[in-house]
């Protein structure tokens, strides 16, 4: 094989694809991945003992992100999909930009908002909102990737921090988390937004309550899939990435925390069994 200077490089050994977040949530895109692309063997990494990620500060967020990373390379992985959205918005380019070229330069790491970007700027929306931890909103990442895609569309962003908590309780048809929604998605209501960017891997489970409340017009795709799509037009655009497809596939999960707790809720976020489940410290990586 030769690089873009006719030099000869090595080609990469086969390897896995790895499925990171700061928990349990990035089981919601992770599920979209295994219904599109059943035949790979794969790496899901949570690292429940330190979320929500989405309070946190940019440096500790691209510090966790990087162990996380070093972490899922060191076990196999050619390609690493991001699927937290906080860590996608605030240490993705980092990780492609210092970390990967220094590290492991031919292997790669893609985040879940250029996917989404892409989807929502192709289509003829004119306002589109957003909502996402606060560490996702803050960051501006969904806003400057769609405005340069597409500069004309508008952008109302509105973080919406409770969200998590609610969830991870199983507060899903409770009127206290309805309430606290239309009290965060009123002001997107107002502006008139034709679109909606669900930005955190927990807001799937919500959809239909969000739906509910913006009303039939307003466009809320579902992110997994958009995500799992778009994974897999980047595997056909890169057989150099080297990743096997198999006939029977194998999942390897790790947590950081508690793998009773990460079956139990993990199964339900994910929709299956949990199987080959481990624990592991990553803080020093
Ligand atoms: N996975 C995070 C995200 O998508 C939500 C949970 C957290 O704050 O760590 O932004």
């Amino acid at each position: 094989m030769l690089n873009k200077k006719n030099k000869k490089i090595k080609p990469l050994k086969p390897g896995l694809i790895g499925v990171f977040d700061s928990g349990l949530g990035g089981l919601t895109v992770f599920s979209h991945i295994l219904k599109t692309l059943p035949n790979y063997n794969y790496i899901y990494l949570g690292d429940n003992a330190r979320l929500p990620y989405g309070e946190k500060s940019a440096e500790t967020i691209y510090e966790y992100s990087r162990q996380a990373a070093t972490f899922l390379f060191e076990k196999g992985c050619n390609l690493i999909i991001v699927a937290c959205n906080t860590a996608s918005a605030q240490a993705l380019k980092k990780l492609q930009t210092k970390f990967l070229p220094i590290n492991f330069p031919d292997k790669r790491i893609l985040g879940v908002i250029r996917p989404l970007a892409e989807e929502f700027a192709k289509k003829n929306h004119k306002i589109i909102g957003i909502i996402g931890t606060k560490a996702t909103i803050n960051s501006g990442a969904y806003q400057t990737e769609i405005n340069h895609l597409a500069p004309q569309l508008k952008i109302e962003q509105k973080s919406t921090p409770l969200l998590v908590p609610l969830i991870e309780e199983g507060w899903l048809k409770k009127p206290e988390t309805k309430m606290i929604l239309k009290k965060y998605l009123r002001p997107l209501k107002t502006k008139q937004v034709d679109a909606l960017i669900l930005g955190c891997t927990h807001y799937p489970f919500l959809l239909s309550s969000i739906k509910q409340i913006m009303g039939k017009k307003i466009a809320v795709p579902d992110p997994g899939v958009v995500i799992a799509n778009s994974l897999k037009n980047y595997l056909d655009r890169h057989p150099e990435l080297n990743i096997q497809k198999t006939k029977n596939s194998k999942i390897n999960y790790y947590t950081t925390d508690n793998p009773e707790y990460f079956k139990k809720l993990g199964e339900k976020f994910l929709g299956q069994k949990i199987i080959n489940i481990k624990q592991v410290d990553i803080s020093e990586l």
